[in-house]
């Protein structure tokens, strides 16, 4: 049966060689003042250079707000959104990662707004569009210049929670591989799987829809058939343009449906022991998918059949199946990402802890396809520890 869906994205999309070189022209001539958000290892690269030459040319003022830690707490975002309501600023830029724009899209709706952030995990429509954004990642990537959704960690929970709200979806993106081109291949490798986890886990949600798969099928294509290149060769800037455009297309993805099991499961692997969360996605992406597998074989097949370039002619779906399973199996192990929790310390008495908490994450949890009990949680954990 066909159920409702809609396609929400940000309006202005700039992507390609050069793209960031529309920064220039595209900001609204009402701006007064910019606040660009970033973090310390970007600004330390010099990611924001060529943005502030820029905005020095418009004769632009700006402030550069860079205290924003990586995968940031509630509170964490609540600090740099006061700093931020202090500058007065009417125009946002993020120049990072998830981190950087996860913050900013907050500060996009909570500007003028007597809402904090905590008030948004209650409930996150309350607040509307303050500040029109721009986003340009730097990690390829978690999809956030795409979606409604900004992940803050509640400590108290030891869990990390979605804020999902469509006023947060930004009004510029632009896609210019050159911000990622010097990505450290660590984080490359982890914030790569995450985008390949968003795509396969969008195509195979029960929210599946005609929108969600057109831009998961295509994300994963661009992402599983370059991800490899684009992480361990630093002049592979083709493959890692791809990679960019993947992991916004996985964004877009997320919006139209939702990621599954393997982001449930992952977020109190964040929350509680800070693992990144691209890390956290790969530790989970074998366990889960073999999970996954016995009822999700129709869409792998159907994946095979769009992203493998010397694919064989007579496959079975149970074989076209399992083909994508060993792949993903080996992109993880090729680019040397952890495959458990061994290295993180996590002790087994932790175990009943991550259950509870796993289980809390109902709104993913409900896209899974093969229904995930406490009890499976449990396996699955096990499993990685
Ligand atoms: N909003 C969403 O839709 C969404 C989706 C998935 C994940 N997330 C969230 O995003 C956060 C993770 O974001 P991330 O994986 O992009 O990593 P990140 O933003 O936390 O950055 C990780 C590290 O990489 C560094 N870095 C980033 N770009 C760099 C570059 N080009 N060169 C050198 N160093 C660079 C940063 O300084 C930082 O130290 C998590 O909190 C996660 O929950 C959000
Ligand atoms: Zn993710």
């Amino acid at each position: 049966m066909l159920v409702d869906y809609s396609l929400k994205m940000p309006k202005n999309v700039f992507a390609g060689e050069n793209a960031l070189e529309q920064l220039e022209t595209l900001i609204p001539q009402n701006v007064k003042k910019v606040a660009i958000f970033t973090d310390k290892g970007i600004l330390s690269v010099g990611l924001v250079d060529r943005v502030a030459e820029m905005l020095d040319k418009r004769q632009l003022s700006y402030c550069i707000l860079s205290e924003i830690p990586a995968e940031p707490s509630c509170q964490q975002a609540q600090d740099v959104v006061d700093i931020f309501k202090k500058t007065e600023s009417n125009f946002i830029i993020a120049v990072g990662g998830g981190s950087v724009m996860d913050v900013a899209k907050l500060a996009s709706v909570l500007a003028t707004d007597v809402y904090t952030v905590k008030d948004l995990l209650i409930d996150p429509l309350i607040a509307t569009k303050q500040v029109p954004s721009l986003m340009i990642p730097t990690t390829a990537g978690t999809g956030s210049e795409a979606t409604p959704n900004s992940i803050v960690g509640v400590p108290e929970k030891g869990l990390k929670v979605g804020i999902v709200n469509p006023e947060m979806i930004a009004d510029y993106v632009i896609l210019d591989a050159r911000l990622i081109k010097n990505l450290p291949i660590k984080i490359a490798a982890a914030t790569g799987v995450d985008a390949m986890c968003h795509a396969i886990e969008c195509f195979t949600s029960n929210k599946r829809n005609p929108f969600s798969n057109t831009f998961a099928l295509e994300a994963f294509d661009l992402i599983f058939n370059n991800i490899i290149e684009a992480c361990t060769n630093p002049e592979a800037l083709e493959a890692k343009s791809k990679m960019l455009l993947g992991s916004f297309y996985a964004g877009v993805a997320i919006t139209a449906s939702g990621t599954t099991g393997i982001h449930a499961l992952s977020y109190p692997l964040g929350g509680k022991y800070h693992i990144a969360h691209g890390v956290s996605n790969a530790i989970l992406l074998m366990p889960v998918m073999r999970f996954n597998e016995p009822v999700i074989k129709p869409y792998f097949a159907q994946a095979y059949d769009r992203v493998v370039r010397d694919r064989e002619t007579n496959l079975s779906i149970e074989e076209k199946s399992e083909y994508i399973l060993n792949e993903l199996g080996r992109i993880v192990k090729v680019l040397d990402i952890p495959t458990s929790l061994k290295e993180f310390n996590v002790p087994i008495e932790d175990l009943d802890d991550l259950v509870e908490a796993g289980m809390q994450v109902e709104r993913l949890l409900v896209n899974n396809m093969r229904k995930i009990t406490a009890e499976d949680a449990r396996a699955i954990y096990k499993e990685v520890l």
